[in-house]
């Protein structure tokens, strides 16, 4: 039989695909523990038959906030199930930008088979109380996205979910997280912020690269196979995500060139294929601001091109040598060293190549390793082959 349906389910580097998806929440969420702290002691009352709290999640896009409130919530219900009836529903306010909308989400999470069609908000309000009230159960209402809710329809039906007990004789009944990307405090009523408190707020800052290889380490391990992805593929990754800071991005470009090196027969992942990755992703640095840049950088860029085809990362003396060549063979005399430093600082601060650090191993002085996780290496090499003559020539 043909062998082109060998592929489907070979499994030669991703195992578990399912770790990748949109929905997955890793049971550690990695270094948030500082984070995951301060949301329980906001819940600290919660173990007590009738505490409720209330918490606000911000951050920017890819912060983790949602991952936060999810995995809290799981982690919560389960430390407390001898001692309360917990249960939480999660709700995007992104689709369900109205009262009614929100309502109707609660009430269907929580009984699938409820009627909700044709009921109005406080109808839907009554049916959630004796629900749960009839179960014996506290609620967690994550309302996710909550800023798409406030701007469309205001904060009332926060408000009145928050006031669920006050004038019937239920205590207790029910808790919110409210989460969003933005300052979102502003956007809110006196009546809701004071029951909110401004004290139960969390700001979650962007990843940075490091936490970034932390996460897709973790991924790594458990979604791919043992051996097909080097540290040097995390790091590239890594560096690619970190001008958004966004975690997401990086476990979507993790997985792509997963994909990409099994799609091309391979067991192991290599510089390419995130490469290939990043330049399909939507927010992609414009790979095109080449144009503009002087003429030896240009040759220093196009000598770094040339090796990061092959290898990961250049070494800043590597990088040197081979901006020698390359002037040789565009009959340049190479600039000296200072200006070699000013160029590749320069490249970095464009986002063309990314520069790190590192003690020397041998001898005195610092060494940069230099790589490009935005863009092709072979298409930016092409490019300036033909942009150096004509910059030359002038
Ligand atoms: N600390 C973390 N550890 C492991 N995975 C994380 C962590 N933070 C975020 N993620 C993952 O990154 C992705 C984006 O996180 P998410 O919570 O959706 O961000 P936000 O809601 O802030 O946009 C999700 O797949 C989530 O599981
Ligand atoms: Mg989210």
């Amino acid at each position: 039989m043909s062998s082109y349906l060998d592929r489907i389910g070979a499994g030669l580097v991703l195992n578990n695909p399912e770790v990748f998806g949109f929905d997955f929440i890793p049971d550690i969420l990695v270094g948030r523990e500082e984070l995951q702290k301060e949301l329980a002691s906001i819940f600290g009352s919660i173990s007590h038959p009738e505490g409720t709290a209330r918490a606000v999640i911000t951050g920017p896009v890819g912060s983790g906030k949602t991952a936060l409130a999810k995995r809290f919530c799981k982690d919560v219900i389960r430390h407390l199930a001898d001692k309360r009836n917990i249960r939480h529903v999660h709700v995007n306010c992104r689709n369900a930008a109205t009262p009614s909308r929100v309502m109707q989400k609660i009430v269907q999470d929580l009984d699938p088979g409820h009627p909700d069609r044709g009921l109005g908000v406080g109808e839907l309000l009554t049916s959630l109380r004796r629900m749960l009230s009839n179960s014996n159960s506290h609620l967690i209402v994550i309302l996710d996205e909550v800023d798409h809710l406030l701007r469309r329809s205001g904060d009332d039906i926060i408000y009145k979910l928050m006031r669920i007990d006050e004038d019937r004789d239920g205590t207790g009944t029910l808790s919110t997280i409210l989460v969003s990307q933005e300052q979102i405090l502003d956007l809110l009523e006196n009546a809701v912020l004071s029951r909110v408190g401004r004290s139960n707020h969390i700001r979650i800052p962007p990843y940075d690269e490091n936490g970034l290889f932390q996460i897709i380490s973790q991924r790594r391990d458990l979604g791919l196979v043992t051996g097909t992805c080097p540290d040097e593929i995390l790091e590239l990754v890594a560096q690619a995500a970190a001008p958004s800071g966004d975690a997401r991005q990086s476990i979507e470009l993790l997985e792509g060139a997963a994909k990409r090196a099994e799609s091309s027969g391979r067991s192991i992942i290599e510089p390419k294929d995130v490469q290939r990755t990043v330049i399909t992703m939507p927010n992609n640095v414009d790979s095109m601001n080449i144009d503009d840049i002087p003429v030896h950088a240009m040759l220093i860029l196009l000598g770094l091109c040339r090796r990061l085809k092959k290898q990961e990362s250049v070494t800043s003396g590597i990088a040197e040598k081979l901006y020698h060549v390359v002037c040789e063979e565009f009959d340049e005399s190479p600039k000296g060293h200072t200006t070699l430093w000013k160029h590749l600082k320069r490249l970095a601060q464009e986002d063309i190549i990314v520069t790190r650090t590192a003690k020397a191993e041998v001898g005195r002085g610092r060494t940069q390793h230099i790589s490009m996780p935005h863009m092709l290496p072979s298409d930016v090499a092409r490019r300036l082959e033909t942009l150096i003559p004509t910059k030359i020539r002038r």
